[in-house]
């Protein structure tokens, strides 16, 4: 058995007043999402979050893709940590929720390090590779059906010493249920199976939903 604390709530707060604290527009977001009651899950983690920020600061990162960008949570996090020229090109087909991350993103005066596009992912990211554009790091956070599209289409869009970071790979701890047979399960399974099979450096981290973290 290996040797692994269980995190409740205390101690995720215990974290929190130990770490960096959160922009006032990230708080304000987060309790937006709080508002949306069901797809409030839809949202990364703040300690996955706060994890991005670290990874774009200690790397000295300019660039990130984001697949499924949302109320902009996460994308809001990545341009608070990244330089003055640094940018984020975020990427989601809803343009409502779209509209609304755009909100947040000026009134955390960030809006000008972000660039969002209201389209399929595959559709955008085909564009992106086309254009022969180039990242930092990318994070996977789209239609669970697409994952190995996005995932194969992100090595040729990452930097040498990139990161791919995709979101919930442990599937609430479903990919390891033998007997699992619904749809989204199945292709998480076969999705990790996949990024197995490639030569990238990887992990998945019990974070959050899961996150798996590919270096190139
Ligand atoms: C889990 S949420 C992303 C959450 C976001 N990263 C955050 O932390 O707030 C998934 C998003 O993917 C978007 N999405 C789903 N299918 C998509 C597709 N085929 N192309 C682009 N975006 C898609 C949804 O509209 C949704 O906003």
């Amino acid at each position: 058995m290996d040797k692994n604390i269980q995190i409740d709530q205390n101690l995720i707060d215990y974290i929190f007043s130990h770490s960096k604290n959160l922009h006032p527009i990230q708080k304000k977001l987060l309790k937006y999402n709080e508002s949306l009651g069901y797809n409030k899950r839809l949202q990364i983690s703040i300690l996955q979050a706060n994890f991005i920020q670290f990874l774009i600061n200690i790397n000295n990162y300019k660039s990130c893709l984001e697949i499924g960008t949302f109320t902009g949570y996460s994308t809001l996090s990545m341009a608070l940590a990244l330089p003055t020229d640094g940018y984020v090109y975020a990427i989601d087909k809803d343009k409502k929720t779209n509209e609304i991350a755009v909100k947040f993103f000026k009134e955390a005066k960030v809006n000008d390090k972000i660039k969002t596009e209201v389209n399929n992912g595959i559709e955008a990211i085909k564009l992106l590779r086309k254009n022969k554009k180039k990242f930092d790091l990318i994070l996977i956070d789209a239609d669970k059906e697409s994952y190995i599209d996005y995932f194969n289409y992100s090595l040729k869009l990452l930097k040498k010493n990139g990161l791919i970071l995709v979101d919930n790979t442990l599937w609430k701890g479903e990919v390891s249920n033998l007997k699992a047979t619904d749809k989204l399960t199945i292709k998480l399974k076969q999705f990790n199976d996949h990024v197995k099979k490639t030569k990238i450096n990887k992990y998945i981290l019990p974070l959050g939903d899961g996150f798996t973290i590919c270096w190139k």
